[in-house]
């Protein structure tokens, strides 16, 4: 067992002054490791170890760390003296404004954030004022951030949630203390890929909002079932709520247009994070221009308070230029890069799962993948809660660790390849796979 002194120590003396030692609290975990650089496809953790990373710190680097192009972009800006105006607008909001009305589909009017918790806040208000409602419906196992209307049910114990249902609701199981009561019952947790428990809640309650992740990617890769968007977009118009598509995951990751233009449904709101500027601090929220411009309602009783002293600061705004230059570069090799690699990951774990006699599957979107120790790919969270043995999904992810391979060590995360990615790192995390499974007990292995 790898041991970690020098990351301990940073730890203790950070937890003398920050509640829990870490900035974001979902990034403590064990093994606790402190990173202390990352170039390209790896990070470097304080005692020196170098891993292949596919954790891409939740998912935002697609390019990769420090990809040279954005990297490059940034430092200009920072020697041209770029600095947060605050006053007015500026040109480089507009350019990437144009940018992305001209390359999303689904965004005719664009605005920035910081976040994409900040961003899916404002989508929700948004639909409620475009509404006159207030319920919101929300996926068991999907995540949109931290605030009230969303911080509930994602990867909640069965025992917690009780038997699947369908048509209906699952009960409200927050992820946080501090939630009004009176919130919680405006918030409506159903299964992904369950059209009929959507109908069931708009049938009861007056719903402002549907919020979802086309694919949810916060417990692995759970795709939509064919026509289930498309189902989504028929119900929205029928009950008259605002459909809201979450990219912050799949935004740019899975192509420029996000999920939404590889599906074909086009929802009336859309947020990206993460990717959107490949690793620099900002989020968008977009959509139907009629819809955006309830932000800058000429009456002030209609307008929706969209307001940030860091929104659109110039560097994030630089590097998310930059990434989109980036992509659109040479036919979209990045995203050709990432499907070769992401395609040959697929079949290297599918063969050694085939060699080894294991129950799994992959799962996967372009650069996003996720092994599941089921006979099937999960259609839901109850489906995955109820088959997936998480002890054994952990045991690999710590394995690989010591082998440097970093999945993130919660079971059914995500794994994410990037642009920096090579072929070889591909093939050295597939020897260290069926090298760790073959190092777990027989008696671990559900065979
Ligand atoms: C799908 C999705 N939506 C929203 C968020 C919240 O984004 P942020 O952490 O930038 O607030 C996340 C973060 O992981 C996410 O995965």
């Amino acid at each position: 067992m790898r041991l970690y002194p020098r990351s301990e120590e940073i730890l203790r003396k950070n937890r003398c002054f920050i509640p829990g030692g870490v900035a974001s609290l979902n990034r403590s975990i064990k093994p606790e490791i402190v990173f202390v650089k990352r170039h390209g496809a790896y990070l470097c953790d304080a005692e020196g170890n170098r891993y292949i990373d596919y954790h891409a710190a939740f998912a935002p680097h697609f390019l990769g760390h420090n990809d040279p192009y954005v990297t490059e972009a940034v430092v200009r800006a920072l020697r041209d003296h770029a600095s947060l105006y605050g006053s007015g607008t500026t040109i480089l909001e507009g350019q990437l404004a144009e940018l992305i009305c001209r390359h999303v589909s689904s965004v005719e009017s664009v605005q920035f954030l910081n976040s994409g918790s900040e961003a899916t806040y404002q989508a929700i208000r948004l639909a409620r004022a475009l509404t006159g409602r207030d319920h919101v419906v929300v996926m068991q196992g999907g995540y949109n951030g931290w605030h009230n209307d969303v911080s509930c049910n994602l990867m909640t114990p069965l025992e917690e949630l009780g038997p699947r249902v369908s048509p209906g609701e699952y009960p409200y199981k927050g992820m946080s203390a501090g939630t009004p009561l009176d919130h919680q019952k405006l918030v409506h947790c159903i299964n992904f890929n369950d059209l009929e428990s959507v109908e069931y809640v708009c049938e009861k309650y007056p719903v402002a909002a549907l919020i979802t992740e086309p694919i949810l990617q916060n417990i692995g890769v759970i795709k939509p079932e064919a026509g289930y968007l498309a189902g989504l977009r028929r119900l929205a118009d029928r009950y008259g709520f605002v459909l809201i598509f979450d990219e912050v995951k799949t935004g740019f990751r899975h192509a420029l247009g996000g999920y939404a233009s590889i599906c074909g449904v086009t929802p009336d709101l859309v947020v990206y994070g993460k990717a959107l500027a490949n690793g620099y601090p900002i989020a968008m929220l977009g959509g139907k221009k009629c819809l955006m411009e309830w932000f800058a309602h000429p009456e002030p009783s209609k307008r929706v308070l969209l307001a940030g002293t860091y929104n659109a600061h110039p560097v994030p705004t630089t590097a998310a230029i930059a990434t989109i230059e980036r992509l659109l570069m040479n036919e979209g090799e990045v995203y050709r890069h990432v499907e070769q690699l992401g395609g040959r990951m697929q079949q290297g774990l599918e063969k050694i799962v085939a060699r080894l006699g294991l129950n799994a599957v992959v799962a996967r979107q372009g650069s996003a993948f996720c092994l599941y120790f089921m006979d099937h790919c999960p259609k839901d969270w109850h489906d995955l809660a109820a088959n997936h043995p998480f002890s054994l999904d952990e045991y690999l992810r710590r394995e690989l660790i010591e082998r440097g391979i970093y999945f993130f060590p919660v079971a059914t995360k995500q794994c994410s390849i990037s642009f920096a990615h090579s072929r070889e790192d591909v093939e050295v995390t597939l020897r260290q796979v069926e090298e760790s499974l073959r190092t777990i007990e027989g008696n671990i292995l559900a065979k």
